[in-house]
């Protein structure tokens, strides 16, 4: 079937890649990227880490000599078509990151340049949604990670492909990544098969924190609970883990680590100190994300919690989370 051709061609060219880092003259580059990004051979073979040669059709040329159809190879993103029928590899030059569906297959990549500071390209390309590959659906690292998300009842979201090589190298293997987008209802009903706990782990930058806020929202929405560890700013779990090594990381994201709520009642009731417009709105802010919860319990231990920090009434809260609700009916 179309389906079976869309894994074959994505597998053909992961060999392709890998091949091209362990044994091509030009791997070398991509090697020393990866040493000097603190990766192990060891990392680099269980995630089956590869590069693409800095060419225009390498890997199309390749595939078409193989025998794989022109169709399959511009299906999966892997090829790129011009209007004069001209071909090129989408990938090129690049360090490249298979990404796994939960069987293992291989269903579509990501792709780092080396260059550190290239205004003109963007420091990762992705391929394209297709017939095997619904990004909604998928988390980078999860086939990697799932027995270790099981055997800890818990599972850490991080923001980007080397977070999870990084951490799953220091021995933090319950890590998966939804590559830099919001995370969606498909991701964690995934997660949900696995576990229902998640600890999100996010970049130090305030202004990340804030954009992640709602995705969270959803978290609970789908009856998980969530915690948060935010790192110092500038950094992101995997600068942090290599800043201070994997037991020094450990350590801190245990100490660090706080219930979603707290930390977005904190951070809010933080931002609207003296100012009663803004307190208002923060409260009612927070009343939102604890009426996504749909256990009743957890409801009324958050309230407290939110009342404490806020320094008002538990009852003003419940009886905002009442009008909200008739509101909706
Ligand atoms: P970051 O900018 O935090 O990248 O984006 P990073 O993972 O820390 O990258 P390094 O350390 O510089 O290599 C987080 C994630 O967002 C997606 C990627 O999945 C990335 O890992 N992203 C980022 C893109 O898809 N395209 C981009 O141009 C940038
Ligand atoms: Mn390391
Ligand atoms: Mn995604
Ligand atoms: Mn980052
Ligand atoms: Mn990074």
């Amino acid at each position: 079937s179309e389906r079976d051709s869309l894994y074959i061609v994505s597998d053909f060219a992961n060999k392709h890649y890998q091949q091209i880092l362990q044994t091509h003259e030009q791997g070398s580059i991509g090697q020393s990227y990866l040493k000097e990004r603190g990766l192990t051979n060891n990392t680099i073979r269980k995630f089956e880490l590869g590069y693409s040669l800095d060419a225009w059709s390498d890997l199309t040329d390749a595939a078409l000599k193989a025998g794989f159809k022109q169709q399959y190879l511009e299906a999966t993103g892997l090829t790129i078509v011009k209007e004069d029928g001209k071909k090129y590899d989408r990938f090129r030059g690049r360090v490249m990151f298979p990404i796994h569906n939960i069987s293992g297959r291989v269903i579509g990549f990501g792709a780092r340049t080396l260059k550190s500071n290239d205004k003109k390209s963007p420091k990762y390309l992705n391929s394209p949604e297709s017939e095997i590959y619904h990004k909604s659906n998928v988390l980078y690292g999860m086939y990697q990670a799932r027995q270790a998300v099981r055997m800890q009842d818990m599972c850490y979201m991080v923001e980007g492909y080397l977070d999870v090589l990084s951490l799953h190298q220091g021995g933090i293997e319950n890590v998966v990544s939804s590559s830099g987008t919001s995370l969606t209802e498909g991701q964690i009903k995934l997660i949900a098969r696995y576990t229902q706990n998640i600890t999100v782990l996010y970049d130090g930058d305030a202004a990340g924190i804030k954009a992640s806020l709602r995705g969270i929202d959803l978290i609970l929405e789908n009856g998980l609970n969530v915690n948060v560890v935010t790192f110092p700013t500038g950094e992101d779990p995997d600068s942090y883990i290599h800043k201070v090594g994997d037991e020094k990381f450990k350590a801190y994201v245990k100490e660090h680590s706080q219930d979603f709520i707290s930390f977005k009642t904190s951070l809010y009731a933080e931002e609207s100190k003296g100012n009663p417009v803004k307190k208002a709105e923060a409260i009612r802010e927070i009343v939102t994300s604890i009426s996504k919860i749909p256990d009743p319990i957890k409801r009324t231990v958050f309230f407290q919690s939110c009342s404490l920090i806020f320094d008002i009434d538990e009852q003003l809260l419940i009886s905002e989370y009442n009008k909200m609700h008739l509101q909706e009916r």
